[in-house]
């Protein structure tokens, strides 16, 4: 009889099929409205470190600026972190942010050596918004130090530059950015945030990002003080350096956000 009451309620609800919208699209509208989007960060953090560091994890992080992303691999009440990064703790405020804990070693790099991390004990790296600002042969460097410091079965996520995937994302601004949420509002409610975020889109846009796209196309990306670039490398050319250091490629590109490639490696 439940069975019965279960058929009907369900055989008569939603005439074609449920469609909630496209889990392939990364920018699909649902019924979750303005709550159905998620920060690239968080995803990144969702796809990349979640699911690989726990309580017996010994983790390195290149780069590490101020820590949130250290602050988010603690979290995961790792073993052991490692922060490697050019500038020293005093400038970047480390520990003002991630606060004092006895598992995170802060080494100060003077070169792409990695050379006061012993060898085989990593069993996590993760990277962002570091090798995008290195020029390639130094991304290398460090890849080839990396594969003297994993473990087998250690995972690896780098996120670097790829100004082929960077151009594709802000040439198609219309499907791959919240353009296309605004663009798609009919509901009158919407219209004065429609036309604010029109109108900045296209006075803001055409100044800075338009200049960040010719830029970009040259393969040369220096910010206004001209103190850091972004370089080129390119998933193919990451992704053959990864392979000729000994790793495996789990995948290319995890395209968990837009813009940048993240490659996740493996140590065999
Ligand atoms: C744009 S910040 C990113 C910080 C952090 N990963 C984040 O996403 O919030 C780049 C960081 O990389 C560091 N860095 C630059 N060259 C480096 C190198 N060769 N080795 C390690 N860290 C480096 C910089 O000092 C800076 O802290």
């Amino acid at each position: 009889m439940a069975s019965q009451e279960f058929r009907k309620e369900f055989s008569e609800a939603w005439e074609g099929g449920y469609y909630e919208g496209d889990p392939l699209d990364p920018m699909a509208e649902s019924t979750y409205g303005v709550y159905g989007y998620s920060s690239s960060l968080y995803t990144v953090y969702l796809a990349c470190i979640r699911p690989y560091v726990g309580p017996k994890t010994v983790a390195l992080e290149i780069g590490p600026g101020r820590g949130a992303w250290s602050r988010a691999i603690l979290s995961r009440h790792c073993a052991r972190l490692y922060a490697v990064d050019v500038a020293p703790a005093e400038h970047t405020h480390f520990w003002d942010y991630v606060g004092r804990d006895e598992r995170v070693s802060y080494l100060v790099a003077e070169n792409f050596e990695l050379s006061d991390i012993p060898d085989v004990s990593i069993d996590f790296l993760f990277s962002f918004g570091v090798f995008c600002h290195l020029r390639p042969e130094m991304c290398e460097s460090y890849i080839q130090s990396l594969s003297r410091k994993m473990k087998t079965q250690a995972n690896g996520f780098l996120m670097y530059a790829d100004f082929d995937k960077y151009n594709h994302c802000l040439d198609n601004a219309d499907s791959t950015s919240l353009k296309r949420f605004f663009d798609h509002q009919t509901r009158k409610v919407w219209m004065p945030v429609k036309w604010t975020y029109s109108a900045m889109w296209h006075s803001f846009r055409s100044k800075v990002d338009l200049e960040r796209v010719s830029k970009a196309r040259a393969h040369n990306l220096t910010d206004a003080s001209g103190r850091t670039s972004w370089y080129h490398w390119g998933v193919q050319d990451a992704c053959r350096a990864i392979l000729n250091a000994g790793f495996e490629v789990v995948e290319p590109d995890i395209r968990a956000i837009g813009r940048d490639p993240i490659t996740h490696f493996r140590k065999p």
